[in-house]
């Protein structure tokens, strides 16, 4: 069989501009990365770190949604003015907010939110009901909503409403992994296939050009393992997702 020197043009145009499209696919995805996962547990690197991978996929326990918005972007709302910067809260703004976080802290229970029984009448100012009241969080957090970036399609003003916010973070849910999963077994597959194809017609030894095909086509089992590795096992799992992912890059390079 002819080896890729012996190619006439037109294979040879094949196999360069292939390649070339595959690596700007690589590169890419690898900035699409760094975008997506790398400092998500809050430091700044170039390459996602393992506990950058474990939160994608993993999730954080400690963290919930709720959680994140109100020592993030609504912490805001917890101060008579909020328009004024820096946010800094009073005392008693800061005890209400902390007091709201105790509670989603031992699981967001429904008597800490309101009275069971009275619902939303109940003005037990101790109840988190009635401190997001206080604090005008249904201005903007219920389903009759309007004012200017207001959230009518996140309310809040129902135990069952701010339930859905209230769960720890669990990660990336199991049905987008496995979309990602066939996603990128199958394209990943064809890729590897081009590369290959170029790769056997080389001049290189029989048992190089094996062991990278073999490189190759492990390395996406490992990666994409890992993912599921990660999701179940956590943070002592990440270690494969990088593994799979230098392999990959080690053998296409
Ligand atoms: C002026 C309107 C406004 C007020 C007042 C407000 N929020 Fe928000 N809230 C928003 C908007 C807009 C978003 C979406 C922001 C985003 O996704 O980054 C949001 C998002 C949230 C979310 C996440 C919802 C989701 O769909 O994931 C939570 C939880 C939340 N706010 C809690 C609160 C709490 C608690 C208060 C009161 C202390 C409050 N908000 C006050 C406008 C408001």
């Amino acid at each position: 069989m002819a080896e890729l020197r012996e190619f006439d043009l037109p294979r040879k145009l094949l196999v360069t501009m292939y390649l070339i499209v595959l690596s700007c696919g690589f590169f890419a995805a690898h900035l699409y990365l760094h975008y997506t996962m790398a400092g998500v547990s809050g430091e700044d690197t170039f390459m996602p770190s393992l506990q950058d991978i474990s939160i994608h996929f993993h999730g954080d326990p400690t963290k919930t949604r709720f959680k994140t918005m109100v020592l993030g972007p609504m912490k805001r709302y917890f101060m008579e003015d909020d328009a004024k910067k820096p946010v800094q809260l009073s005392p008693e703004e800061q005890k209400d907010l902390d007091a709201v976080l105790a509670w989603n802290d031992q699981g967001a229970p429904e008597s800490g939110y309101w009275d069971p029984k009275e619902k939303a009448k109940t003005k037990d100012p101790k109840l988190v009901y009635t401190l997001l009241y206080q604090h005008n969080c249904y201005d903007c957090h219920a389903p009759d909503a309007t004012g200017r970036s207001a959230k009518p399609d996140a309310p809040l003003n129902s135990f069952a409403a701010i339930s859905r916010f209230t769960k720890p973070d669990s990660g990336m849910d199991k049905g987008r992994l496995l979309m990602l999963s066939h996603v990128h077994l199958l394209g990943m597959a064809m890729m590897f296939l081009g590369a290959g194809i170029a790769l056997v017609f080389s001049s290189w030894s029989s048992r190089v050009r094996s062991a990278l095909v073999c490189g190759g086509f492990a390395s996406i089992l490992i990666d994409i393992g890992g993912w599921w590795a990660v999701k179940y096992g956590g943070e002592p799992w990440a270690w494969t997702v990088i593994l799979g992912g230098t392999l990959m890059a080690a053998s296409f390079a």
